[in-house]
């Protein structure tokens, strides 16, 4: 069953076990990040995509807590968890430019490695295997762009990753959903297959 509102590409269970766990706390601050930013500035954003950035911050910001804890088991990197009560006064208050730059410096903090990730490691083999991917799956949905009357569209994955840094392309790649920490819906993307759509969506050079 595919829920509404979600991407089923990275609904099923598979793919990168604890590189995945280990980049989901790192990968949502960058989307929120993100999200803020776009919230912030985007002047064309339809009404319900408005909506959407603001229900899928509020359940960032919730989920937040159980990704650090997971976070410190995986990595035994320490988090300072302080930062994420002040991260949701500052957005109940309708702080945003506060939260961005407290999510911004805990973005830079809990850094996401990118560098396993990297288009340039990309093999042909990779390229072809999401290519073919590409065309079957991705774009069936992908189509929207910005100011569509529609909560969180699938955007059109080359318009879209052009508009944001590799890491944001890669947070996203990780995460894909955004929801809340209980819901641990695993990536089913292999290592090659998320190096290859960060090729095929971000070409060289980076
Ligand atoms: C059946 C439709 C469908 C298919 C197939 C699909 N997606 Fe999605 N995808 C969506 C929707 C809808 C969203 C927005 C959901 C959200 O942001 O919570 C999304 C979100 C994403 C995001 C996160 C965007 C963001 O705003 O952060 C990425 C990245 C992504 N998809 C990549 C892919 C890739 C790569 C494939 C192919 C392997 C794929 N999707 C296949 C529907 C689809």
């Amino acid at each position: 069953m595919v829920t509404a509102g979600l991407c089923p590409a990275v609904a099923t269970s598979g793919g990168l076990g604890t590189i995945l766990d280990r980049s989901r706390f790192p990968a949502e601050l960058i989307i929120v990040r993100g999200d803020l930013d776009r919230l912030m500035t985007e002047s064309e954003l339809s009404r319900l995509e408005r909506q959407g950035l603001e229900g899928r911050i509020q359940s960032a910001l919730s989920g937040l807590l159980w990704l650090s804890k997971e976070y410190e088991t995986l990595t035994k990197h320490a988090v300072d968890e302080t930062f994420i009560s002040d991260a949701e006064s500052f957005w109940a208050d309708g702080k945003l430019d506060h939260l961005r730059d407290l999510i911004a410096a805990s973005a830079d903090i809990y850094v996401l490695n990118l560098e396993i990730f990297r288009a340039s490691r990309a093999s042909k083999e990779d390229m072809q295997r999401v290519s073919e991917i590409d065309t079957a799956l991705c774009q069936g949905c992908h189509v929207l762009s910005s100011g569509s009357p529609s909560i969180l569209p699938a955007y059109r994955l080359k318009d879209f990753a052009s508009t944001m840094s590799a890491r944001e392309f890669l947070a996203r790649l990780l995460s894909g959903i955004r929801g809340s920490g209980e819901t641990t819906l695993a990536n089913p993307l292999t290592l090659g297959d998320i190096r290859g759509f960060m090729r095929l969506y971000r070409p060289l050079p980076e």
